[in-house]
């Protein structure tokens, strides 16, 4: 039998933390699946700058390239704000994501367990809400060209550029079509389309494909008022597709939705691997306390395993582990009364425990 090979990169803030709780749970569901690991851990993000002077360095990426599937924790913090654009934190993300061609960002919004109080809506309102983001991810403003800040006429110019080929949308549209069609097969497409030419082709190209699903019912939505829909009343939606900004900015607030950040996982793919990460940041904050949640991550693993690795019952496995885990055992995040507060370290082993 072949090694699975698995680069991890916990990178900064609580990153290797929670990182370090995933691998854990990772040891023991390979095991239970009779899969071999061959896991290698590489630097990314501030931590590679203050180690190489730069946040992607090429070991780095070279080991990301050549894995089944890549562990990220986070990136980013205070330390490195001030640092050249070019080799901040977040640069190696970018680059992560351009470098290994992952275009499909999956980031689901569900309510695990009883969390439906962590929530700063309303119970009625978000109990069963269950969302998928599918948002674009190495296309869009965040990639567009012509773009920097310029001296023009004696002043600073900021220029970014919004830009989508058809084939970009396409392939995007036809992951969120799928995603939605194993789903409710209900899909609702984000634009700007009465303002940006750029997301009108998307409605247009959007529009075009739903021919070929036509077990999926689409409807599109402007950006501003999806978000308030989102507030208003989520369960309205169930697949979500969008482009790389509007994606980045609605699954905060889908996050949200679920009361804490903490809880969500995310995949990355498209490329000839995946990349998995909790969608919270660094959090430096609580960085080496013991305090992080580190259940995003572990749930991060789950779907490495359903999307990379075709295992869709070991993400099953994990996700029934952390809903009986909530039920007695939460980090701070997730307090509420009469439940047992626990550490990172905790939270992992608790995990494992309910396996
Ligand atoms: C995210 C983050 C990143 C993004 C940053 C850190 C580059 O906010 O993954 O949502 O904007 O994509
Ligand atoms: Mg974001």
């Amino acid at each position: 039998m072949t090694n699975t090979k698995i680069t991890v990169t916990p990178g900064d803030g609580i990153g290797p933390e929670v990182t370090q709780q995933a691998v854990k749970v990772l040891h023991a569901v390979a095991q239970r699946f009779d899969m071999t690991l061959d896991i290698q851990e590489v630097p990314v993000g501030g931590t590679a700058y203050d180690l190489a002077g730069t946040p992607l360095p090429d070991e780095t990426l070279q080991a990301c390239k050549s894995a089944d599937a890549v562990l990220l924790g986070a990136v980013g913090g205070p330390k490195w704000e001030a640092l050249d654009y070019s080799v901040r934190p977040e640069r190696a993300l970018l680059g992560l994501r351009a470098e290994l061609g992952l275009y499909a960002n999956l980031r689901p919004a569900q309510i695990y367990g009883d969390l439906v109080g962590a929530s700063t809506l309303k119970p009625e309102v978000v109990e069963g809400a269950d969302i998928m983001v599918v948002r674009e991810l190495t296309g869009g403003i965040y990639f567009g060209k012509p773009r920097g800040v310029a001296e023009e006429n004696g002043e600073r110019v900021g220029r970014n550029t919004l830009v989508y080929s058809e084939s970009e949308i396409r392939r995007i549209a036809k992951i969120g079509f799928e995603i939605a069609q194993k789903r409710s097969k209900r899909l609702t497409s984000v634009d700007k389309a009465n303002v940006l030419e750029a997301t009108e082709l998307w409605r247009d190209v959007v529009t075009e494909m739903s021919k070929d699903y036509p077990d999926v019912e689409l409807n599109h939505m402007y950006v501003d008022n999806a978000t308030m829909q989102l507030i208003r009343a989520p369960k309205q939606f169930d697949t979500i597709v969008t482009t790389n900004m509007f994606g980045d900015i609605l699954s905060d607030g889908a996050a949200m939705m679920t009361g804490s950040i903490g809880m969500l996982p995310s995949a990355s793919v498209g490329g000839s691997n995946g990349l998995y990460e909790p969608v919270h940041g660094s959090a430096p904050d609580i960085a080496g306390k013991d305090l992080a949640n580190p259940l995003a991550t572990i749930l991060s693993l789950g779907m490495m395993f359903r999307y990379t690795f075709n295992q869709g019952d070991a993400d099953t496995l994990i996700q029934n582990a952390v809903i009986k885990t909530l039920e007695t055992y939460r980090t701070g995040d997730i307090m509420s009364e009469g439940k047992q507060q626990v550490g990172c370290q905790e939270m992992g082993d608790r995990v494992l425990e309910n396996l």
